[in-house]
């Protein structure tokens, strides 16, 4: 399939130097937004049948995206595997990804991204550090990250953190979590023409999972979340709905709002049948799930993985599980019709403080006062991966914010149309755009005045 990129421009300037344009996305899949407690393109419920996917591991954090020839390939397995979506927990935001975002398009394949790399991200340590981590510096990556991929139409959901919180003493990471999720939303609301959907993904942490799930959908719109993601590896083949303890957890979260999905399972204690898959996908789970990514790709040292890679040829050779893997996928198909989802739920409660859960205040910190200026001016150049790093650089916050305090504050338009068109929607073209219009007309793609 084609990929078009179509950039409509509507009406005059708002200021001296900028434009209103409306901004289209690139791609041909159906840009995915959040009604209710599901995802859908357009009216149809859509559920992440995923991998996770990045070569190599966290370690030495590399771009699986601007490595060409290995993404080529690699998408050929996804194909036949049968996935509609893979998570990268690292790229490089100085770069451009137009490429790899279009190979993925053609192949059906949207992207679940983390907005972190192991160097601009927030620092759990102490109490100290996690403040002193949260500063304009960092949110400036994050935010140059959202511009670097807003206008593909595949980037389906952003992590504003992940694993943040895997003990009782540091859950009171969950306000600074918070507030980088209330940051990005609102800097996609000033920015960019298209809701993209931020959310958390949690480690599985059976003490205070649920309270992370509350808590991250309580509160003001501002600062709640799009949707709650996880990681589960509490399914261990031979099991069951009833034996894993999945069928509780549906029960558990069934008056959740927004969208709740596994942003990482597989367990690996005995070998994996992907027996989760059939309950997944099935309409057991469906009003309450919206599916999953598979952990992951490539073998690491960690055990995990569906191809093992022989570093010196580069060379991929699919294992067993990837067949078993691929087997499940095929035999199960979505649940017909909406899934029973809710299109109406409440936001939470904010859960109340305890030995496992322990956060003293809903307040958020504010937005570091440098930072503010991204809103209005955009963020600039991505530092990518050799910069160097944010846990201790810039200006941290100065003192906790008002709920709302997040709306949009931009001269820009609020948040564009769910189906990405992002139709009346006026934006103030960043300077992006120019070099947008160009790299178009290099694809030969169309215009639309
Ligand atoms: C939390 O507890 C672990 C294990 O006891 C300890 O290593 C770590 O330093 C603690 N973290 C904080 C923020 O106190
Ligand atoms: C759905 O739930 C029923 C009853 O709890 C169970 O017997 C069945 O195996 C489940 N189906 C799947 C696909 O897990």
């Amino acid at each position: 399939m084609r990929s078009f990129s179509t950039i409509a421009l509507l009406g005059s300037s708002i200021g001296s130097a900028v434009a209103s344009i409306v901004p289209r996305q690139t791609g041909s899949l159906p840009v995915v937004s959040v009604k209710g407690n599901a995802f859908f393109t357009g009216d149809k419920r859509f559920y992440i049948r995923g991998v996770a996917y990045q070569p190599g591991g966290a370690a030495d954090a590399q771009d699986p995206l601007l490595d060409i020839p290995s993404l080529k390939r690699d998408i050929a397995n996804f194909k036949d595997l049968g996935i509609n979506t893979i998570r990268v927990y690292t790229v490089d935001n100085s770069k451009n990804h137009d490429e790899g975002m279009k190979l993925l398009d053609d192949a059906g394949i949207y992207l679940a991204l983390d907005a972190n790399t192991p160097d601009y991200s927030l620092n759990r340590e102490s109490a100290q550090t996690l403040h002193r981590s949260y500063n304009d510096v960092y949110l400036q990556s994050v935010f140059a990250t959202i511009d670097a991929f807003a206008d593909y139409n595949n980037l389906l959901v952003l992590f504003s953190g992940n694993e943040v919180i895997n003990a009782k003493n540091n859950t009171n990471a969950a306000t600074y979590i918070k507030a980088v999720t209330r940051d990005m939303k609102q800097y996609i609301s000033n920015r960019h023409a298209r809701k993209i959907p931020i959310g958390y993904s949690a480690a599985d942490v059976a003490e205070n999972i649920e309270q992370q799930a509350l808590f991250f959908n309580c509160g003001t719109d501002d600062e709640r979340a799009d949707f709650f993601a996880f990681n589960d590896y509490s399914w261990c083949d031979p099991s069951s709905f009833q034996k894993s303890g999945w069928d509780a957890k549906v029960k558990l979260y069934q008056d959740y709002s927004i969208p709740l999905f596994l942003s990482e399972f597989g367990c690996i204690t005995n070998t994996r049948q992907w027996g989760e898959i059939a309950a997944l996908y099935s309409t057991n789970m469906s009003a309450v799930y919206s599916g999953g990514l598979a952990y992951e790709y490539t073998v690491e040292p960690n055990g995990f993985g569906l191809v093992t890679v022989d570093s010196s040829s580069g060379k991929i050779e699919p294992n067993a599980d990837f067949d078993r893997l691929k087997a499940a996928y095929k035999k199960t198909s979505n649940p017909t019709g909406d899934g029973g989802y809710k299109q109406d739920g409440e936001p939470s409660q904010c859960p109340p403080e305890d030995d496992e859960w322990q956060v003293t205040s809903t307040l958020l910190p504010s937005i570091p006062k440098k930072a503010l200026s991204f809103m209005t001016d955009g963020a600039g150049d991505g530092p990518g991966l050799d910069g160097d790093g944010s846990h201790f650089a810039g200006e941290t916050s100065s003192a906790t914010a008002t709920p709302g305090s997040g709306e949009p504050s931009g001269t820009a338009a609020a948040a564009g149309n769910a189906d990405g068109t992002g139709a009346g929607v006026s934006v103030a073209v960043p300077l992006r755009f120019v070099g947008m219009i160009v790299a178009s007309v290099l694809f030969g793609v169309v215009l639309v005045l």
